[in-house]
């Protein structure tokens, strides 16, 4: 696929690298030095490049949103015209010192950021996971048991795009369902990231939903 990664920072850097490292084509874009994103696209190898924001969304088959919320505005007036586009959006709606949702329990970062996109469509997805733990994931990408990873979206083709995506970087897809959803997969993300950062040494929380098949059971019970 050819991805556009608007926003080169701690998420779209290392998922723009994984990306790339998985086949995809990679265009880094949105960062406040042009040589940083030079580096990222070399460092990452494959197919990998720097463009503008522009640039990165114009051929894309998915576009990755990956900038502080404060930011959002900004990168989509320089992306341009994202009609017909599917936008994977990690970005969590947070306040300017990171310490709470200003979008919350009504809506959603997610959906409010559907309502800038009219022409495109936003699939929620990566801002369950803390972007230390992600090249670790994408090592282990050949374990049998895969962390899970929360996705959701109104689009069925355009969430395929998205499912395929976390599955290649070493996680396994759990559609959450439509994207109001994001109502409870952001504050899940908020959740996640107090306690993966609660001990001294970092991110150490893995999460993995099971289906109980709870229905079979009661019928053999
Ligand atoms: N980090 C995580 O673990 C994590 C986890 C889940 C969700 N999220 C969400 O993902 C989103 C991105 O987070 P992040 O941690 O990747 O943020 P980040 O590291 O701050 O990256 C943001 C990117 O935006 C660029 N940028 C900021 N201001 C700019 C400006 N004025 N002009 C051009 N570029 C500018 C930064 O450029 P520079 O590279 O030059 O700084 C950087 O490339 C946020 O909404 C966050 O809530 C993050």
């Amino acid at each position: 696929m050819r991805v556009g990664i608007l926003g080169s920072g701690l998420m779209g850097a290392k998922l723009g690298t994984i990306f790339a490292r998985a086949g995809h084509d990679v265009v880094f874009s949105y960062a406040r030095s042009k040589k940083k994103l030079e580096k990222l696209a070399r460092d990452a190898g494959g197919n990998a490049r720097a463009g503008t924001p522009r640039e990165a969304a114009q051929n894309a088959d998915v576009v990755l949103l990956a900038v502080h919320w404060s930011r959002v505005d900004d990168v989509l007036k320089q992306a341009g015209d994202l009609s017909g586009k599917v936008v994977v959006t990690c970005s969590l709606p947070m306040n300017g010192d990171d310490t709470d949702l200003v979008v919350a329990h009504t809506s959603s970062g997610a959906e409010v950021l559907a309502g800038k996109v009219p022409g495109a469509d936003v699939v929620a997805a990566f801002n369950t996971v803390p972007s230390e733990v992600l090249f670790g994931v994408f090592e282990g990408r050949s374990h049998r048991t895969r962390p899970s990873l929360v996705y959701c979206g109104d689009k069925k083709s355009s969430k395929h795009l998205a499912a395929r995506l976390i599955r290649d970087i070493g996680f396994d897809p759990v559609d959450a369902g439509p994207l109001r959803i994001a109502r409870y997969t952001e504050p899940f993300a908020l959740l996640v990231a107090r306690l993966a950062y609660e001990g001294e040494g970092g991110p150490e929380l893995a999460y993995r939903f099971e289906r109980f098949h709870a229905r079979q059971e009661l019928k053999g019970s």
